[in-house]
């Protein structure tokens, strides 16, 4: 279900970027390394940790983010559509997790170890790529102004701070310690995935 969920998504997200005339950009090499991350982890509750409940978590966020942000309702509903899919794979992660953490509480540190680990593979990624950031900044201050810039870099670093709320709580209702939380929050990858 979730594959088809994300290839559905992929589709639809290429044809709506590629509506417009122009071609598509380029995949930055941090996000290949992300995912690449995730897809060799040989254990399904770490996946399923990395993946659905830090991962797929955050970019709830972000894609209620871009549905109220978009400057169009073709792009407002996919953002609301792709949002609604994510929240089951969430959903389902999350209980996976409630799961496992019933019948064996110290897979939390397991997980937290995961969690530091993935960021320390990915140490060369210093930040958010400037080309999405700069997007997510014309996408939400809606222009290229100069009030519309400041406007929307506002606004993606709020989106940034949220992010990091909506994880920390997340963290917390599976049973992580608030400073513990804090801290797994803290290496999540910069690309958000
Ligand atoms: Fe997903």
């Amino acid at each position: 279900m979730q594959v088809v969920d994300e290839a559905r998504h992929g589709e639809a997200f290429t044809r709506r970027a590629e509506a417009g005339g122009a071609r598509l950009g380029t995949t930055a090499v941090s996000g290949q390394l992300s995912l690449k991350t995730l897809l060799e982890e040989p254990d399904f509750t770490t996946a399923t940790f990395l993946l659905c409940v830090m991962g797929e978590g955050t970019f709830l966020t972000l894609l209620k983010f871009l549905g109220e942000r978009a400057p169009d309702p073709v792009t407002a509903a996919l953002a609301r559509l792709a949002h609604r899919d994510e929240a089951r794979h969430v959903a389902f992660g999350v209980e996976h997790m409630r799961y496992v953490f019933e019948r064996e509480p110290e897979m939390r540190i397991s997980m937290a170890a995961a969690v530091e680990r993935r960021s320390q593979m990915l140490a060369s990624i210093s930040g958010l790529s400037p080309y999405v950031h700069d997007a997510l900044v014309v996408y939400a201050g809606g222009g290229l102004s100069i009030p519309q810039i400041r406007e929307g870099a506002r606004r993606v670093a709020d989106l940034q701070r949220e992010m990091d709320r909506s994880r920390r709580e997340r963290l917390q209702s599976l049973g992580f310690e608030p400073g513990l939380a804090a801290s797994m929050s803290a290496y999540h990858t910069k690309n958000f995935m």
